[in-house]
């Protein structure tokens, strides 16, 4: 047997390393005990576990031993009896025999089975998560996010990036949600910010002349938690001056790509791209799912004078369903009422069948607009056409969110696809005192043949930001950002930022750019979403070693929790009662 990475003065290999060409060799492994069998009065058969797998130790006389001891088993490898061989473990033709074995620390009996195959409340994993974590699963994730990490690392140091470490105490930054704020001691009633991402210090890193930055760079938002949102999480994040958009878009395919074939053993072919407005023309969504065809085709010129009310909008969106037409009566009237939550006034349907379309309004329609109707996407008898009329965007969206219902595998199944979607808007609507809010932030380029349209038609004014999409995700984002103090300012006026809230929030931004900004642009891209795809998991929480629950709970500490009346003393902070 040969010395091995493993080998400690404890130990000399990993549990599940032991083969039968291992065969009459001495060894030690530490490990838990994961299981005690007996075999009579003097021969006990133990599984050790480390994070590896398990080895079975026969051990005879007796030895005071129970379920998640931590021991230091030395034995000679043995190849098992006839008959005795466990063909679900990679270690299940050879034991360990003659075997001397030490304790190294007793436990209690755990809370729960520690045994990937039972199924745990998740509360109780997550009270008891470092016990949870010794679990093959969570073992898996947690090597499978450090194997992503270390192909990230490697991939941006290869392009020539320089890591930097920004700082956690912090002023706000633009990324928009709320923020999670640290009282000062030293200067009472001050509070840093917890960074929503390091956007504005690696803008100042261009700045000063670190032309090509990345860092796994920890990000704090204070925001509603969803399978894919957690308070905390993990971002690569990259910038690099002298760039346009597709040298960025270039560094980040080579991470993600890399990364990817590092976790699943499969480079991914290079990522196509699509605009917004196709993403949102085709998919309904800014984050289409191209695990699945089932596209959006427009109907609005054929219904542009209908007759037919429910049908009387700018747009007509239509999708054909596969097989759609054996669609139980309850299953349309689910969808129709999603629909209707999305802001529609309904859902139209229109089953294929050997003699025309059947559905409620198919009487309405006129012979034009049936037959069109019926050649949606190339639809066969036993299909359904859905159609949903609206203002051009929400007919998208609420067609695009049925797509999502009625095609989208879970996450982390089927082929992993990824795409880029380019050209967002650079603004997205207007916020309660009608000013327009930024699609990205306030620092994103507008795309250079909209410029004249920041002051006249500012919501047409499409940006130089950009997604990367991968199976309905969101995966990251990033933009080429201003540089120049005109356009700045132009952009700013149009959010209703005036040049004091500027100056307030984004002044040493601001200021530093009057020392010679180089044009630069960014990426981000959340580790988390990305390794819980490659881990199959709908849930970011399965890949993060210390999550948050759903209401923000660490289970584990207790935290969110108080502090000593001299902390808060010294912090100068008195809670005032709920509802004061
Ligand atoms: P953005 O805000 O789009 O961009 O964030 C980039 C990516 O970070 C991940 N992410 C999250 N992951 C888990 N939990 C969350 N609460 C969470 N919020 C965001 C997503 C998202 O796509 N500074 C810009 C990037 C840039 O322009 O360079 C930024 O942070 O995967």
């Amino acid at each position: 047997m040969s010395k091995n990475l493993e080998s400690t003065s404890m130990r000399d290999l990993l549990c599940a390393s032991l083969r039968e060409s291992d065969v009459g060799t001495q060894v030690s492994v530490c490990g838990w005990v994961a299981k005690r069998r007996e075999h009579g009065e003097h021969l006990a058969f133990l599984d050790v576990r480390d994070h590896s797998g398990i080895i079975q130790a026969v051990v005879e006389g007796s030895v005071d031993v129970r379920s998640e001891y931590v021991v230091r088993v030395s034995g000679t490898v043995t190849r098992r009896p006839e008959g005795t061989v466990n063909d679900k473990l990679d270690t299940g033709s050879v034991e360990l025999t003659d075997c001397v074995v030490e304790v190294l620390a007793s436990a209690e009996p755990p809370p729960f089975q520690l045994d990937d195959r039972v199924d745990i409340d998740e509360q109780v994993r997550l009270r008891y998560r470092y016990l949870d974590l010794r679990r093959e699963h969570m073992q898996r994730n947690l090597r499978l996010r450090a194997v992503v990490n270390g192909a990230l690392r490697r991939a941006m140091d290869a392009q020539g990036f320089c890591e930097v470490e920004t700082p956690l105490l912090w002023a706000p930054t633009p990324e928009g949600s709320r923020e999670f704020v640290v009282p000062s001691r030293l200067q009472p009633g001050e509070f840093y910010v917890l960074p929503q991402s390091p956007q504005i210090a690696k803008q100042l890193l261009m700045v000063g002349g670190f032309d090509r930055y990345y860092q796994i760079a920890r990000c704090m938002r204070d925001e509603d938690l969803r399978a894919d949102r957690q308070f905390e999480f993990s971002q690569l994040d990259i910038e690099a001056s002298f760039v346009d958009q597709d040298d960025v878009l270039g560094f980040v395919s080579v991470a993600v790509l890399d990364a990817a074939e590092a976790a699943t053993g499969v480079r991914p072919d290079d990522i196509p791209s699509m605009t917004w407005t196709e993403a949102l023309d085709r998919y309904g969504t800014d984050k289409p799912d191209l695990r699945f065809e089932m596209l959006l085709h427009d109907l609005s010129d054929v219904f542009a004078v209908t007759e037919v009310k429910a049908f009387s909008a700018p747009t007509v969106k239509a999708m054909r369903v596969r097989g759609g037409a054996s669609f139980s009566r309850a299953r349309l009237d689910e969808l129709t009422d999603q629909a209707k939550g999305l802001g529609a006034k309904g859902l139209a349907w229109f089953r294929i069948t050997a003699d025309g379309l059947d559905s409620p309004l198919a009487k309405f329609l006129n012979e034009t607009e049936s037959a069109a109707v019926a050649a949606v996407d190339d639809a066969e008898v036993g299909d359904i056409v859905f159609c949903v009329a609206d203002e051009y965007a929400d007919a998208c969206h609420v067609l695009g969110a049925i797509r999502t219902t009625l095609g989208s595998p879970p996450v982390g199944e089927g082929p992993h696809k990824y795409v880029w979607v380019t050209e967002f808007p650079l603004f997205e609507g207007v916020d309660e005192n009608g000013n327009l809010q930024a699609a990205h932030h306030p620092f994103t380029m507008p795309h250079p043949d909209d410029m004249d349209l920041i002051e006249t038609d500012p919501l047409k004014v499409r940006s130089r930001a950009y997604d990367l999409v991968l199976n309905g995700w969101e995966l990251g984002s990033g933009s080429v950002r201003i540089h120049r103090a005109d356009i700045q300012s132009r952009v700013f006026r149009a959010l209703g930022i005036s040049e004091e809230e500027a100056e307030s929030r984004f002044g040493f931004l601001l200021g530093a750019f009057k020392y010679g900004a180089p044009p630069h642009a960014g990426f981000a891209f959340g580790i988390d979403r990305l390794v819980a795809i490659f881990a199959g998991e709908e849930n970011i929480r399965e890949v993060i070693a210390y999550p948050k629950t759903q209401s923000g709970a660490d289970l584990m500490t207790g935290a969110p929790k108080g502090v000593s009346p001299k902390v808060m003393r010294e912090l100068r902070i008195t809670i005032t009662p709920k509802g004061s």
